[in-house]
């Protein structure tokens, strides 16, 4: 007899690792990253398989006849390979030595040589080498059921665009990959159609190559004084709106990152230390503040986009789609998203929600199975993001029986009210059901306030996410009002794009519009989140304003709540007025 399957995907790079879990029907039934459970923001160093978390995640999602297979995001060879590169890294023939030893200059070089060497390090421990072994929690469970637990393992490039194709529902398109690095460089295309992906062009065999936009962004952050390896990019995104571009350092950034047909290009070692020692005269330094270094981070941001619309222009060259999916790291930059239907000819464009790695669980997991049913044909609609784990109702009842909460309450209307209270001004916490699967929050694990205050960003920042007074909020707006409020109007359904605020409005939502008239939306439609809709469409009718400012439910430096106490722990530190958990309504006296 033929055991069902069950696949248990692994996005196993050094950060952002991710479990997913798909059945034997071929659904996504779970996905969620490690730094959840851990509250360890982007998980840094930690194998997708926690400990004990796994197993019970196996055990709630998996039907308990059927046979696991487990579905790796890297494939074998690239573990030995980054094994190399850390032994490598000391070694005359480097990128950093050569360029030194070419009277480059130390200063990129060590830069350079450090991002790698960080990566480097930091995949092999997750990897667990030698041997790509599984983690402890694979290993215990390999006796799971008495059956062997099968690995199989993925292109990276290759899962990214499973994830971005699988999730988008459309039929055909062409997909580009674009992030740090892959197997076989730093970029991929695919023609996408049927259910099936066939790669484009040749692959890149220089594994080591560091023409990859993902990390010319990762150094500018640096350059900017921030730390790509906490996920600082967007601090990067938000400073860019603050500057304009500087000729000096537009003339060096567009010698760095280049692109040819649908290959990106950086100089020759040597020539890029020299450009990165006098890119080092525009850095920020110690103690500066931030917003110096604003006509940096635009032009960083400029050439991002251009080189990224240029790439994907080249793409559309090749005539076998006007419909773009897109993913991979780059793919989060939502600045460069909200411009790519200007400035490309692509028609519709598709970026899920976890474009990046931690997406790739999915992907891995999707492939796999789709290796069993050669037939899988994704469902014609978006993938939900809505993937993660739920709050302990056990918990809950506890908070309630014994947390002597005066405020507690059962809320039957709780759009409604909460509606009530943002028209207030209050700041409310907005927790339901399935928790975001990506690094956004969509109304499910959201922190929610009155767009139409312009002072409640400086609240936000101050009382509520304590952080730098630069990054914006963004706004989420019911779609059938997106075309009034925003310039060519999208779709933004994972708050995946920023497009810019129409003129007329920006006074009515100041809270909302970023300093430089733009806001990164996300849209809401009845069907993709009822009670979300519900409480948007309670604070129009209220207000007239059909857009909330949604922000996610952490405060700085830490991933979105995962549990009630998480959620509590936020809450009773914070200036959050009201907090809604389900039903359970809590509240501070306004
Ligand atoms: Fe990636």
């Amino acid at each position: 007899m033929t055991l069902n399957k069950n696949y248990i995907g692994l996005a196993c790079t050094c950060h952002d690792s991710a479990i997913a879990i798909v059945n034997a029907e071929g659904q996504v039934v779970f996905a969620e990253g490690a730094e959840r459970s851990l509250q360890y923001k982007r998980a840094l160093f930690v194998s997708p398989d926690v400990p004990l978390r796994t197993s019970q995640l196996i055990e709630k999602y998996c039907d308990p006849k059927a046979a696991l297979v487990a579905a790796f995001s890297w494939t074998r060879q690239h573990a030995s390979y980054m094994e190399r590169l850390i032994r490598g890294l000391s070694r005359p023939d480097t990128a950093g030595a050569k360029a030194r030893a070419q009277g480059g200059g130390d200063v990129v070089s060590r830069r350079t040589e450090s991002i790698v060497s960080y990566m480097a390090n930091a995949q092999c421990k997750a990897l667990a080498l030698p041997g790509y072994s599984l983690n402890y929690e694979f290993q215990r469970l390999r006796g799971w059921q008495g059956a062997p637990i099968e690995q199989r393992f993925f292109d990276h490039h290759l899962t990214h665009a499973a994830t971005a194709c699988y999730s988008s529902g459309f039929d055909e398109g062409l997909c580009a990959i674009v992030d740090g690095y892959g197997e076989h460089g730093a970029a991929a295309t695919y023609h996408y159609e049927q259910g099936k992906l066939t790669q484009l062009g040749a692959r890149d065999s220089d594994q080591s190559s560091l023409s990859s936009l993902g990390w010319f962004y990762s150094e500018l952050c640096e350059f900017c004084g921030f730390d790509f390896r906490a996920g600082e990019e967007w601090k990067l995104m938000g400073l860019a709106a603050y500057g304009e571009s500087d000729p000096q350092i537009y003339e060096l950034l567009k010698c760095m990152i280049g692109v040819s047909g649908t290959a990106l290009t950086t100089p020759a070692p040597a020539e890029m230390a020299l450009l990165n020692a006098r890119l080092q005269t525009f850095a920020r330094s110690p103690g500066q503040p931030a917003l110096e270094v604003a006509n940096l981070a635009h032009t960083a941001q400029k050439v991002f986009a251009e080189t990224l619309y240029a790439y994907l222009s080249n793409l559309h060259a090749a005539g076998r789609s006007d419909q773009l999916i897109y993913g991979g790291g780059c793919a989060l930059n939502s600045s460069a998203n909200g411009g790519v239907l200007r400035n490309t000819p692509f028609k519709r464009l598709h970026v899920y929600a976890a474009p990046a790695d931690d997406g790739n669980a999915v992907g891995a997991a999707l492939l796999a199975y789709q290796q069993d049913n050669p037939g899988y044909r994704p469902e014609r609609q978006l993938m939900s993001p809505y993937l993660g784990s739920e709050m302990s109702a056990e918990t809950l009842e506890k908070v309630r029986q014994y947390g002597q909460l005066a405020s507690l309450r059962e809320c039957r209307e709780a759009p409604a009210v909460a509606a009530e209270l943002l028209s207030r001004g209050a700041i409310v916490g907005w927790i339901q059901g399935r928790a975001e699967f990506g690094p956004r929050a969509l109304g499910n694990r959201s922190i929610l306030a009155d767009p139409r205050r312009s002072d409640v960003k400086d609240r936000l920042n101050a009382c509520v996410k304590f952080r730098e007074e630069f990054r914006p909020f963004a706004p989420a707006i019911l779609h059938e009002h997106g075309p009034e409020y925003f310039h060519d109007y999208q779709e933004s359904p994972y708050m995946e794009r920023t497009l810019r605020f129409r003129n007329e409005v920006v006074g009515k939502v100041a809270g909302a519009v970023h300093v430089d008239g733009t806001g990164r939306l996300q849209t809401v439609r009845k069907e993709w989140n009822p009670r979300y809709y519900s409480l948007l469409s309670s604070f129009y009718d209220l207000t007239g304003i059909p857009l909330i400012i949604n922000t996610s439910y952490n405060v700085m430096g830490k991933p979105l709540a995962h549990s009630v106490e998480d959620v509590l722990s936020v809450f009773f530190t914070s200036g959050i007025d009201a907090v809604f958990i389900g039903d359970v309504m809590i509240q501070k006296p306004m």
